[in-house]
């Protein structure tokens, strides 16, 4: 059965879905999007993920197009209508089509497109062993808390990683950690764990407030601040968090061991207590 999604009020299959030529998404790249993950065909932190929509699109100066009850009821429905009791849906909102012009186009209704597919989360072996990375300047804008489709910089950063068979690159901006090229980034110093601060500079991420709110429940020691490269580069944990990759833990940063090169203490226990927080949310939601 081939892939259902939704393109400005109607479902079709993927096949199916044409946007026309002067979208100013793919003129401009001028639209934002969200990635929400769902199990057992429940979406997790939907309402996060629709108030981060919401700042994006504050953000281009785009009106929202549904309402938050509209894009629940939306998401639920491409839910239902695809196979797999784990998907990652994917939605995006462009400024919609219009004669090629920088400035903005006047009544001009938004594109909108969700879709769905089959959830993809590390494999065992990641989860048990840790994954690569590399690190690279952040070359990006100024405006990274914005999830735009506008995503160039990202893909060249990435593809930096995957060209030497890495998962991800980690971003230094005038000497300080900002994020990695899909992921937020977190560092195990001391027996603590440490956060870059949400700003400009970096993606909120839904999972990053996750695992901060799991590591305060649970009285583990941390800190939110600026990260120096420094710090990184000698820290005893780094871990990737993501809707897709949930915690991860990067073993070897530039072909060099994170700490003992396995992953620790502190990402094995914040690893089960993410899985059992996703259990215990979607019991209720069931
Ligand atoms: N990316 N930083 C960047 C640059 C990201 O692209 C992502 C997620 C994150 C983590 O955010 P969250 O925890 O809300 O997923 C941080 C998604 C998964 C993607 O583009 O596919």
């Amino acid at each position: 059965m081939s892939e259902i999604v939704h393109l400005n009020g109607e479902f079709m299959p993927l096949e199916s879905a044409r946007v026309p030529v002067l979208d100013r998404g793919f003129i401009f790249g001028d639209g934002v999007y969200e990635v929400i993950p769902v199990y057992s065909r429940h979406p997790f932190r939907l309402p996060e993920h629709l108030r981060r929509l919401q700042n994006s699109l504050d953000s281009i100066r785009l009106k929202n197009p549904l309402t938050d009850a509209d894009w629940t009821a939306l998401t639920r429905e491409i839910v239902a209508r695809n196979q797999g009791e784990d998907q990652s849906v994917y939605l995006q909102v462009t400024r919609g089509v219009a004669k090629r012009d920088h400035a903005f186009p006047k009544d001009v209704k938004p594109t909108v497109f969700m879709m769905s597919s089959p959830l993809s989360t590390p494999s065992r072996e990641q989860i048990e062993n840790g994954v690569a990375t590399i690190s690279a300047a952040d070359f990006r804008w100024y405006k990274c808390d914005v999830k735009s489709v506008a995503l160039l910089g990202n893909c060249l950063l990435r593809q930096m990683a995957q060209d030497v068979g890495c998962i991800e690159t980690l971003l230094f901006r005038d000497g300080y950690l900002t994020e990695a090229s899909a992921s937020n980034v977190f560092i195990v110093k001391g027996g603590v764990l440490l956060a870059p601060p949400k700003s400009h500079l970096m993606l909120p991420g839904i999972t990053y407030d996750v695992v901060l709110e799991l590591v305060a429940a649970n009285g583990m020691p941390y800190q939110v601040g600026a990260i120096s490269e420094q710090e990184v580069r000698t820290a005893e944990e780094i871990w990737l968090t993501s809707s897709t990759k949930e915690v991860l833990a990067a073993t070897t940063l530039d072909g060099k061991p994170v700490g003992s090169g396995k992953p620790g203490p502190v990402f094995r226990r914040i690893h089960t207590l993410y899985q059992e927080f996703k259990r215990k949310v979607m019991r209720q939601a069931a």
